[in-house]
């Protein structure tokens, strides 16, 4: 077991704290999703799921590397939602199988995120789209307290300096939509379409 799917596994009790706080960003993010022609959606990461009540379109599959944060996801699953203990850089869903992936606050916290991205890639049916929502160290005075953040981001299996530019294989895709979020466009939305 991974030291990250560890930290989660043993921290999943505090994660709705972390939520409160996540949660005016989520409802912007899915109501993008939820405009999207109705298909076939794979969310990686999804954490103790308190968000899937946000969801009213596609046909969902979850998956999420940590077993107690799926345990608390398995207990907000709405419908008909297939929800697996899953890694995303490790896959086990056929190429071009999914018109959608979603990466809510995972692409800065993965392993690999290289590897992850290849993965999406991977099970993205042609022009199916990725959809990301993160932080994004911005060009203002918030950088300087990422910098700071990040001395201790290691404990939180997390990078506060985060620039996507860093992260290799995006070139795999093409940006078709960006939506910096308020306050201080610290988060945003990035939807990109597999080229
Ligand atoms: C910051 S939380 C975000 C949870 C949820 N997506 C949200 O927006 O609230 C990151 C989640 O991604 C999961 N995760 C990290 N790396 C992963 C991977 N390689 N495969 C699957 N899940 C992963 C963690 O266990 C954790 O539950």
């Amino acid at each position: 077991m991974s030291a990250q799917t560890n930290f989660y596994n043993r921290f999943s009790f505090l994660y709705p704290l972390v939520d409160i706080f996540l949660k005016p960003q989520k409802k912007k993010f899915f109501n993008e999703i939820n405009q999207l022609p109705y298909g076939n959606l794979l969310e990686i990461g999804v954490g103790n799921g308190s968000h899937f009540y946000l969801y009213h379109n596609h046909n969902i599959t979850g998956i999420e590397i940590s077993s107690s944060m799926l345990n608390m996801a398995k207990k907000n699953s709405t419908g008909a939602m297939q929800l697996f203990e899953m890694n995303g850089e490790h896959l086990k869903f056929a190429d071009n199988s999914f018109d959608y992936v979603v990466l809510s606050h995972v692409i800065a916290v993965a392993d690999q995120p290289e590897k992850l991205l290849s993965q999406c890639h991977n099970v993205l049916k042609p022009n199916g789209k990725l959809l990301i929502l993160n932080h994004f160290t911005p060009n203002n005075w918030l950088k300087y307290l990422d910098r700071i953040f990040n001395i201790g981001a290691n404990l939180f299996h997390l990078k506060s300096l985060f620039y996507m530019e860093d992260i290799k294989g995006m070139d795999q895709f093409t940006l078709e939509k960006e939506i910096a979020l308020k306050p201080l466009s610290y988060f945003k939305i990035l939807i990109f379409t597999k080229s």
